[in-house]
């Protein structure tokens, strides 16, 4: 197993298209591989699409007894909050927090909704979409558990990753942060070594690993066992 200059790889498989029914088995087949299930929130208005992030989050909570995290591409983090306690780590995303007359970031908006995250017992993650700029993340890096880095434009699982914010990882590294660095949207087996080495130690992965023949084994190859 390789030595990675921010640890160990942690798995966060992504549900939103894996069957209801489904859930259940697909978890198990990746047995202790799996680190986190990623629930992906969508309110049809910060991303074009919808989903019941209550009902999966509420489904599968009990589930092998995986901790969770919330990824909320919501325009409204702090009102979807109270769904989602018993989460591990929630991450809701700085455009959401960006003044779009001033293009400053609201602070006292971040940090009700980071206090309230804290207060739940989770862990504070603060997501970015392809087309952000990093530098709205500096005065923040030191205030979030983790950052998300998007490798898709949010809304839908199955796309391809967007090589441009392959760069986003190391600039996020390169302004200091040693936290937890995730990356979501269109990795796979093949690619995912390309994020760790950039410094993403969270990877996301839905189509790739749960729609995989051997689940076991995609999940066995994205971490770089
Ligand atoms: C996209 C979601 C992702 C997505 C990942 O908006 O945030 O979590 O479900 O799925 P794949 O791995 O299929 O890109
Ligand atoms: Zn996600």
């Amino acid at each position: 197993m390789e030595e990675f200059k921010y640890g160990d790889i942690k798995l966060s498989g992504s549900i939103l298209n894996v069957n209801p029914l489904e859930v259940h088995s697909k978890i198990i087949e990746a047995d202790g591989l799996l680190d986190y299930i990623h629930i992906d929130v969508m309110d049809g208005l910060f991303v074009p699409n919808r989903t019941n992030g209550i009902k999966m989050f509420k489904d599968n909570i009990r589930l092998e007894n995986k901790p969770f995290d919330v990824h909320l591409m919501v325009e409204d983090p702090l009102r979807e909050l109270s769904n989602y306690i018993g989460a591990s780590i929630i991450t809701f995303h700085i455009e959401t927090l960006i003044n779009s007359k001033t293009m400053q970031l609201d602070m006292d908006q971040f940090y009700d909704i980071s206090r309230e995250i804290k207060r739940m017992g989770a862990k504070v993650g603060i997501a970015i979409k392809p087309n952000t700029t990093v530098s709205f993340l500096r005065n923040l890096l030191n205030k979030v558990d983790l950052v998300l880095v998007m490798t898709v434009e949010p809304g839908f699982g199955g796309q391809k990753l967007i090589e441009s914010t392959l760069n986003k990882i190391e600039k996020v590294r390169e302004m200091g942060f040693e936290g937890m660095l995730e990356v979501d949207g269109g990795i796979t087996p093949e690619n995912a070594l390309s994020v760790i080495q950039k410094g993403a130690n969270v990877i996301v992965a839905g189509t790739s690993l749960f729609g995989a023949d051997d689940v076991y084994d995609a999940a066995w190859t994205i971490k770089q066992k």
